[in-house]
């Protein structure tokens, strides 16, 4: 049985600071709107919110490029705003998760200013500085994550310095002492102030290899797919000695009671599962990012859920994610009709939910015109289809203007059909996926089977993907369709009493019967009697 913490049984929100509410008319989100939503978002019924970083930064990465990790940025407050949120939140039984960007810095934290100032700063080994070869070029052959070589040349100093993403975000040396304790320092910092934990940003490149190898050419890259790809990260990622700087981390959390500290990681299933750390000395939530990866259809689903849950470490609690800041929206993937489906798989799969903001209303892709595109990967390689900012446009509340997030034009645009596409229209619609995503995360608070319950497969026969959660006496099944056509399933062992009590659609409360008819882009939830 394992220990019923808050981020085993609790559902994450994940909040994009810059787009959720701007409380000062200045078109982009800040810490003072963020308090004033609370209310909607303790209504959902969510228990935790991560916002993306509210930092003192420059900004070229929209605040993942920090310059004081102690400081909050003037467009989101300041650190009275922020203590006040933490109060707000907690007094709604909310807890707070922060996204911490412990890879890099930006080019302009005074660390980096230090470090480059001259060859024998005390701070010079505290990022990552190599000679040029012989014949003056980079000292190997790794690429920027936006593109370009991860190396830029510092002519005052004579010497490249490694950056995974911007030239702007030059990347710590992790294996210097010190670098690890000022980090410490600002956990601790963070966590005084009531912090509940942290989603650590980029988490598996912390450590590169000690020699800076050259990475391998990957066979499978093709033109139109990111620079990044075009190489195998096997040297500037992963790397074996990462997990003594996560079990670091871990134990500075681990002097205060309960907080969470949940990673980003884009690995396969075995690498992924790797960083619970020996022994679950690593992060709690290792984020899982496959149900944004996979095609979506019922075979591969099943495949990775199943692949998945056995793959969890004895003690480890599994996670999924559906879509984030850095990634297409849902709905604009699969389409609004399974966006639904895709709503009850997330929050009945065994493992804690994390939702992305809006996703709940069913925002898709946002057309971003030219001239308002602000994302520096878009800019670094354009037209190729990496923009981010689709998937980072102001929360929609209701059918205003500016959809309720501001009184002036937002810093990137509203979604064509905000007009009916917003909180205060879908929320007083039925059958709307906002009330389906409400009902949903009820259901789960209230059943035990859903939060914590076992995982057993059940059945995956063309587009059905069936699964059970058990928890004591209590069994739901769980039946979805994931595709286009309308299907008869046969539900065994759900006993002669069993009941819908969901449909995706909101419109079935009924006995289940031996076989159950599911319409096209169904989920149901039954009851077992
Ligand atoms: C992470 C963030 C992403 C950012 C990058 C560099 O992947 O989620 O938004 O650009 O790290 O910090």
């Amino acid at each position: 049985m394992p220990a019923q913490t808050w981020w085993k049984k609790g559902i994450v929100y994940q909040i994009y600071p810059r787009s959720f509410q701007d409380s000062n008319g200045d078109g982009v989100g800040d810490l003072k709107g963020i308090a004033t939503r609370l209310d909607y978002v303790h209504e959902l019924g969510v228990d935790a919110i991560w916002i993306s970083p509210i930092y003192a930064s420059p900004m070229k990465d929209f605040g993942y490029d920090v310059s004081d990790y102690c400081g909050i940025h003037p467009l989101f407050g300041t650190i009275e705003d922020f203590d006040d949120l933490i109060r707000e939140a907690h007094g709604r039984d909310l807890k707070v998760i922060l996204d911490f960007v412990p890879n890099h810095t930006s080019d302009q934290h005074p660390w980096f200013v230090e470090s480059r100032s001259s060859r024998t700063n005390p701070k010079r080994d505290w990022y990552l500085w190599r000679d040029a070869k012989p014949d003056g070029s980079v000292p190997n052959n790794w690429v920027s994550n936006f593109g370009g070589s991860a190396w830029t040349w510092d002519e005052a100093t004579g010497q490249f310095y490694y950056h995974a993403f911007l030239v702007e975000q030059p990347d710590l040396n992790w294996r210097n002492p010190q670098v690890r304790e000022a980090m410490h320092d600002v956990l601790r910092f963070w966590l005084d102030r009531g912090v509940d934990g942290f989603r650590v940003d980029v988490i598996w490149h912390l450590i590169k290899d000690a020699q800076f190898r050259d990475n391998p050419p990957n066979p499978a890259w093709h033109a139109g797919r990111p620079e990044i790809d075009s190489l195998l990260q096997v040297y500037s990622t992963d790397q074996p000695e990462v997990h003594d700087v996560i079990a670091g981390m871990r134990s500075v959390l681990d002097a205060y009671p309960e907080r969470v500290l949940i990673g980003e990681i884009y690995l396969p299933t075995e690498r992924l599962v790797t960083y619970y750390g020996k022994d679950l000395s690593g992060a709690d939530l290792p984020f899982n990012f496959q149900l944004i990866q996979t095609a979506w259809n019922a075979r591969a689903i099943a495949k990775l859920v199943d692949e998945y849950d056995a793959a969890i470490p004895v003690g480890g609690w599994p996670n999924w994610v559906l879509g984030n800041h850095d990634q297409p929206r849902i709905a604009a993937r699969i389409g609004a009709a399974q966006a639904r489906v895709a709503a009850m798989l997330l929050l009945t799969l065994r493992g804690t939910p994390t939702m992305y903001y809006g996703d709940e209303i069913g925002l898709a892709r946002v057309e971003i015109p030219p001239e308002r595109v602000q994302d520096p990967w878009e800019k670094n390689e354009p037209g190729l289809g990496f923009n981010r900012d689709p998937e980072r446009t102001p929360m929609q509340w209701d059918g205003s203007a500016h959809a309720g997030f501001s009184t002036v034009e937002p810093w990137l645009p509203l979604a064509g059909d905000h007009a009916s596409c917003n909180v205060a229209a879908l929320g007083g619609e039925p059958a709307s996926i906002l009330s389906l995503y409400r009902r949903l995360i009820v259901l789960r608070r209230e059943m035990p089977a859903l939060s914590i319950g076992d995982y057993v497969p059940v059945s995956t026969e063309g587009a059905l993907f069936a699964y059970r959660r058990k928890q004591g006496g209590q069994e739901v099944t769980v039946l979805l369709n994931l595709g286009s056509e309308s299907m008869t399933a046969s539900v065994p062992e759900c006993g002669p009493g069993a009941r819908i009590v969901l449909s995706t659609f909101l419109d079935r409360d009924e006995p289940a019967g031996d076989e159950l008819r599911l319409r096209p882009n169904e989920g149901v939830l039954v009851v077992n009697g």
